[in-house]
């Protein structure tokens, strides 16, 4: 036994000296590289828009073309779900700014969603994803939609991806080396794509550039916005200096519900992720980028305008234990804080700005198929 062991151990160091090399990949023995591996993609650099926060996630500095492009056919393509007739884009559609269309909850293999399909765009600033905030990463939210939403079987999609051309090629230079499609790299492709859904290119951007003016009663909606009168800018901002993601990226209650304990929300939000009581039906602060063509609105759908939303805000927020105590500071202690309908009208203009057609109409995030 011994004698084997320090055998096996001489052997090793005999080979570390010829290959020069303890991190050799399996398979590759002697380090050579395999003819195919010399595939790679050409890098893809994200620029950082004007007045955004900084691009901390580290994989932002891995992405390629070919991953890219990879990522945006298999969002599109149908052959992924398990009744053919599903991608991504079923529920997350470009014109919409990559939400549903319309409906409050979104039709999938087993029923309806739990939630309504929020809109996707500058997920690369996101920590957390889903409404409650579940699942941190997004190649893991690409995996928990492909098996959730679109309900794929990884073996027949996997063998669809190896026998088409196109795949194979992509894949191959995505990830250069030999490609052995898998489903990681699945959803490291989808999240590359998802990263470059960058929406920055609104009325509100170009006047935070300075390129453009908001006409007078945009200007009012803004100031109601950003000040106490509406308060939307304490939750709807990211803070720190920059505030163009329109999200603080928090879970806070926003008064849907009234409530006497938490255990009697319909959705648990947060709190049933977290276990925390305090949690409870929290959820995530949407962006309001491109909110006029997202409807309806709220984790649930519950509302189908903005002006259902601003009436909400304004005129019905209601109390249960973990509401946020700012709702309660704005819109339920003074009377005097309540919107006057011209107030409601000017938010609602401000509100259009948001609306980024540039992000709408990008062609490189359209489907590949057409
Ligand atoms: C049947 C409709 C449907 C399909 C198909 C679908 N999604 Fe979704 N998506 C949703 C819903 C609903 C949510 C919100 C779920 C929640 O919060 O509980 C969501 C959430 C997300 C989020 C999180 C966004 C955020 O702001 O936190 C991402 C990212 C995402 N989906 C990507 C994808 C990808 C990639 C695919 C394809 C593999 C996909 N979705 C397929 C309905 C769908
Ligand atoms: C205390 C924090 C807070 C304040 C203040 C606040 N919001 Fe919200 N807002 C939220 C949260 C949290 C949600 C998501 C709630 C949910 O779905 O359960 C939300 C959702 C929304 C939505 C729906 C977006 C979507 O994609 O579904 C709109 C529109 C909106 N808010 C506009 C406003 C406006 C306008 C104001 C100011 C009048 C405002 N909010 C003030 C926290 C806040």
């Amino acid at each position: 036994m011994k004698r084997i062991s320090a055998f096996v151990v001489l052997a090793s160091a005999i080979l570390i000296a010829i290959t020069g090399c303890r991190n050799n990949p399996p398979g590759n023995f002697w380090g050579r590289q395999e003819p195919d591996s010399l595939y790679t993609g050409k890098k893809y650099t994200i620029q950082r828009p004007f007045k955004f926060p900084p691009i901390t996630n580290k994989y932002a500095d891995s992405l390629t073309y070919e991953g890219v492009e990879l990522g945006r056919r298999l969002f599109y393509d149908k052959h992924l779900s398990k009744d053919g007739e599903k991608s991504c884009a079923s529920c997350h559609l470009i014109q919409y700014a990559f939400s549903d269309s319309g409906v409050a909850k979104s039709a999938n293999e087993t029923g309806l969603t739990k939630r309504n399909a929020p809109a996707l765009q500058n997920l690369l600033w996101a920590k957390q994803l889903f409404w409650d905030g579940k699942i941190t990463g997004l190649d893991a939210t690409a995996k928990d939609a492909s098996h959730n939403e679109l309900a794929i079987v990884s073996d027949i999609t996997i063998s669809y991806l190896k026998s088409d051309s196109v795949y194979t090629v992509l894949f191959k230079k995505a990830f250069g080396r030999p490609g052995d499609i898998n489903e990681e790299e699945i959803d490291k492709a989808l999240e590359q794509f998802i990263m470059t859904m960058i929406s920055c290119n609104s009325k509100y951007d170009r006047v935070q550039r300075g390129e453009e003016h908001y006409t007078a009663s945009e200007e009012r909606g803004f100031h109601i916005f950003s000040s106490d009168t509406g308060g939307c800018f304490r939750c709807h901002h990211s803070g720190g200096g920059s505030s163009l993601l329109l999200t603080d990226n928090l879970f806070k209650n926003n008064g849907l519900d009234s409530v006497n304990t938490v255990y009697q929300f319909a959705d648990s939000g947060r709190g049933g992720v977290i276990h925390v009581l305090s949690d409870y039906g929290k959820f995530k602060v949407p962006s309001l980028r491109n909110v006029a063509v997202s409807s309806p609105y709220m984790h649930d759908g519950r509302f189908k305008s903005l002006q259902q939303v601003i009436n909400f805000y304004s005129d019905s927020t209601r109390i249960s234990p973990s509401v946020d105590p700012l709702i309660l500071f704005l819109f339920r202690s003074k009377k005097s804080h309540h919107l006057t309908a011209r107030e409601k009208g000017d938010l609602l203009n401000f509100l259009y700005t948001l609306t980024d057609s540039t992000f709408l109409n990008n062609t490189a995030l359209s489907s590949p198929f057409k």
